[in-house]
């Protein structure tokens, strides 16, 4: 794609569009010769300059990378008009372009009925399905794995509402044992499942947490926010290809919540949240004198906890879903890549005499260490951070990212690591770029010298 070409096209679009309501003056308040901006551009763009390569498969750390193309030329063709999707008074088109993006989402997870929307982010969109759970449970608390995304403690806290972490089994899956014997108290009305975890991708069983849950009368809330797109794969006859019962359990829970900012090729912010029942769009009712009178259709902002929200975000997911569908040959083509990757990378680093595999990898974050001597969590900590360090200041570098883990995580995996510490940090690498496949032997190849350094 000529991203040029296509800005340019968006450019001319919006610009034909705008002609069709008449001539106007800007007014002169608002005027910028293109020699000062050209002046403020290039120092603008100096400053950009000081990034990590998100793009390049040299950059295996954190979860980001680049928009989809489709997805800028989206965005940046709807933010030239900049409507609001609120309400539809403030994006009729976009607002539109949302509620169908949001359908297919819920269709991808198989909801027969759904409500849902967009978000600014993860974050917000678990905040939204956590104020449900406790609207519906009044006075009850929130479960959620001991592995959960960091902000599902601290909602619970803006909630008011008691969080409690389940344990874990040897691969940072929720116990489902642990989950019956908390559920059993009585205390518990919602437990939210991760259908993979930010640290180590770990996919807690769904299927075994909805039972339980049901067993006990307590809703299901699955954070997908990174995982939910590899439901793609579930099933697929492909080593790309995921177990399917977690996956097609997540069309029994009550909410689940997606990013499309992560592995739907989306700039940020974009997460969404959908609800099995839409009867929960009560808890969203307000009476603002200030809001919705061009149309009697439901307006975002009436199913939303936020207020303003870009009708640029939807107009990009619409447009890169007309693109890259949500299917196993569409989007999962890209979720597929990069599992390979992390599965041939985990094979590598299996076989390596300088690093060792954390755990096998179950979507496409890959975790490893150096092997250091002595074997102790404190070398292992101290060999991580310097490769993380060098790797980056390297004529050819290699931009990796650290997990901590804790001591009983590692003594259960690696029993030989002797616990000299509360912890160490390891290596995390989430292969999310599809051009991550053809970089693996490069990226072991680094990490192993990194590795050698480390340990001398
Ligand atoms: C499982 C999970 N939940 C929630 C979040 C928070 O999402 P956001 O960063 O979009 O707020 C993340 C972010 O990595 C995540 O991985």
């Amino acid at each position: 794609m000529d991203v040029q070409r296509w800005l340019s096209s968006a450019v001319a679009a919006v610009e034909d569009w705008q002609d069709s309501f008449g001539p106007y003056q800007p007014d002169a308040s608002m005027r910028i010769s293109d020699e000062r901006f050209a002046s403020v551009f290039g120092e603008f763009t100096q400053r950009l300059r000081n990034n990590y390569p998100f793009f390049h498969p040299s950059y295996a750390g954190q979860m980001l990378k680049p928009a989809h193309p489709a997805a800028v030329v989206g965005y940046l063709t709807a933010m030239l008009i900049n409507p609001n999707n609120h309400a539809l008074d403030g994006g009729p088109a976009t607002g539109q372009m949302e509620k169908e993006a949001v359908a297919e989402l819920a269709a991808m997870f198989g909801f027969g009925t759904h409500l849902g929307h967009l978000t600014s982010s993860g974050t917000i969109a678990n905040l939204e399905a956590l104020y449900v759970a406790r609207e519906l449970h009044p006075g009850k608390g929130i479960a959620y794995s001991e592995e959960a995304h960091y902000t599902h403690a601290r909602m619970c806290g803006v909630l008011g509402v008691e969080g409690t972490p389940v344990a874990v089994d040897g691969a940072g899956r929720m116990d489902p044992a642990a989950l019956d014997a908390l559920l059993a108290g009585g205390r518990i009305g919602t437990v939210v499942a991760t259908a993979g975890t930010t640290g180590l991708g770990a996919i807690d069983p769904v299927h075994e947490v909805l039972a339980v849950a049901r067993r006990h009368g307590v809703r299901v809330h699955v954070d997908a926010a990174y995982g939910g797109f590899f439901t793609l794969l579930a099933g697929l006859a492909d080593r790309a290809g995921l177990d399917e019962a977690p996956w097609r359990a997540i069309s029994g829970c009550d909410s689940v919540v997606v990013d499309p900012h992560k592995h739907g090729l989306q700039p940020y912010g974009c997460g969404a949240v959908l609800f099995a029942d839409p009867e929960v769009g009560r808890f969203y009712l307000h009476d603002s004198p200030y809001t919705y009178f061009t149309s009697g259709d439901l307006h975002l902002g009436e199913i939303s906890l936020e207020c303003s929200r870009a009708g640029a975000s939807a107009a990009a997911l619409w447009l890169t879903l007309r693109l890259l569908p949500l299917t196993p040959d569409g989007l999962g083509q890209v979720l597929a890549a990069g599992r390979r990757a992390a599965l041939d990378w985990a094979a590598l680093i299996s076989q390596s005499g300088r690093l060792e595999l954390y755990q096998q990898p179950e979507l496409d974050i890959v975790c490893y260490f150096p092997v250091t001597a002595p074997a102790t969590l404190s070398r292992i900590d101290a060999a991580s951070v310097q490769m993380l360090d060098h790797g980056m200041k390297r004529e050819r570098p290699v931009f990796l990212s650290t997990l901590r883990v804790t001591a009983a995580g590692m003594s259960q995996r690696h029993p030989g690591i002797e616990a000299d510490a509360g912890g160490a940090r390891i290596l995390r690498s989430v292969l999310m770029k599809p051009e991550t496949e053809g970089y693996v032997g490069e990226l072991h190849a680094r990490a192993e010298q990194l590795a050698a350094q480390a340990a001398g």
